[in-house]
């Protein structure tokens, strides 16, 4: 069983779904609203955790009710909370949604995501030494993605870094992932590129081996040699939100398989994921994409 730690936020999805995108100043009426459980890291654990892996959490949740219940979902999902702490006076981490026309539009209020520091990073040392990948995003501070990338280093762990939401930073952190999975416009920030730049190009610049998703096209890959494709696996998509979370998740999982196979895997889950509502809703079980392979 493959042992996976993320180090990354635990936010509270409000989602609305409409038939279409409100305008600045509009109001429109939407269809439907729901609260689910988020947020990349903590949805990066579960899809791990649903197959098959052991997954340990390292992030924050808040002192309110939304910090409580996503706690509860972490717990009943199998994941190791040992790292998650619970800030005083402090709200839980949101994610205000809108799926419409296929797509979605999304803003984070990190809130208690604010707070997972280096300090906290470091102390979980023993619990990243015993991983066999790390996974990382950028909804956490900064110098806490640095953190984990120097850590997990040092340790001589695989760091899979999911640059999203998207920021550049420095070539020298970058150097210290194993892999980069951004989407096309990601690496384009994450490398201060022209966001027109060929993609394929962008990837033979980047300074550490990438894993490109492309949505229903699937995954590009590159590791040395010259960039390959794995093609989408076909579905019918019904909300989008979590499909690379649960891409990066099988990554790693299947990451000592060898990358292709791993890549793909990663598009299978990825496809079944958008299958169902909600970033957790639809992340299949191992069994599940065993079937579906
Ligand atoms: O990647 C999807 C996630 O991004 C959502 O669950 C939302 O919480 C945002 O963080
Ligand atoms: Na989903």
């Amino acid at each position: 069983m493959a042992r996976v730690v993320v180090v990354g936020s635990i936010n509270m999805d409000l989602v609305t779904l409409a038939s279409r995108f409100a305008k600045p100043g509009e109001t429109i009426l939407g269809e439907r609203f729901l609260t689910v459980h988020g947020g990349k890291g903590a949805n990066q654990a579960v899809a791990a955790a649903r197959l098959g892996a052991e997954v340990a959490l390292v992030g924050a949740v808040g002192d309110d009710a939304f910090g409580a219940q996503l706690h509860e979902g972490l717990v009943r999902e199998g994941v190791s909370l040992d790292h998650v702490a619970r800030i005083a006076d402090c709200g839980s981490g949101t994610a205000s949604i809108t799926v419409a026309e296929g797509e979605n539009h999304i803003i984070v209020v990190p809130a208690a995501n604010a707070r997972v520091t280096p300090a906290q990073i470091e102390g979980a040392q023993s619990t990243l030494a015993s991983a066999d990948a790390i996974l990382v995003q950028m909804e956490i501070p900064l110098e806490s993605v640095e953190a984990t990338l120097r850590l997990g280093h040092k340790l001589g762990k695989p760091v899979i870094l999911n640059p999203a939401p998207a920021q550049k930073l420095p070539t020298e952190w970058l150097k210290l992932a194993r892999y980069l999975t951004p989407n096309q416009h990601e690496l384009a920030i994450l490398l201060g590129a022209d966001s027109d730049e060929d993609f394929v190009a962008l990837m033979q610049r980047a300074p550490a081996p990438v894993v490109l998703t492309r949505g229903g096209d699937g995954a590009w890959f590159r590791d040395g040699g010259e960039p390959q494709h794995q093609p989408g696996f076909k579905v019918d998509a019904v909300d989008t939100t979590g499909a690379g979370d649960t891409f990066n998740a099988a990554l790693a999982v299947f990451l000592h398989e060898g990358i292709a196979p791993a890549v793909r895997k990663a598009c299978a889950a990825a496809a079944l994921s958008v299958t169902k509502l909600g970033a957790q809703g639809g992340m299949p079980t191992r069994a599940e994409l065993e079937a579906f392979l």
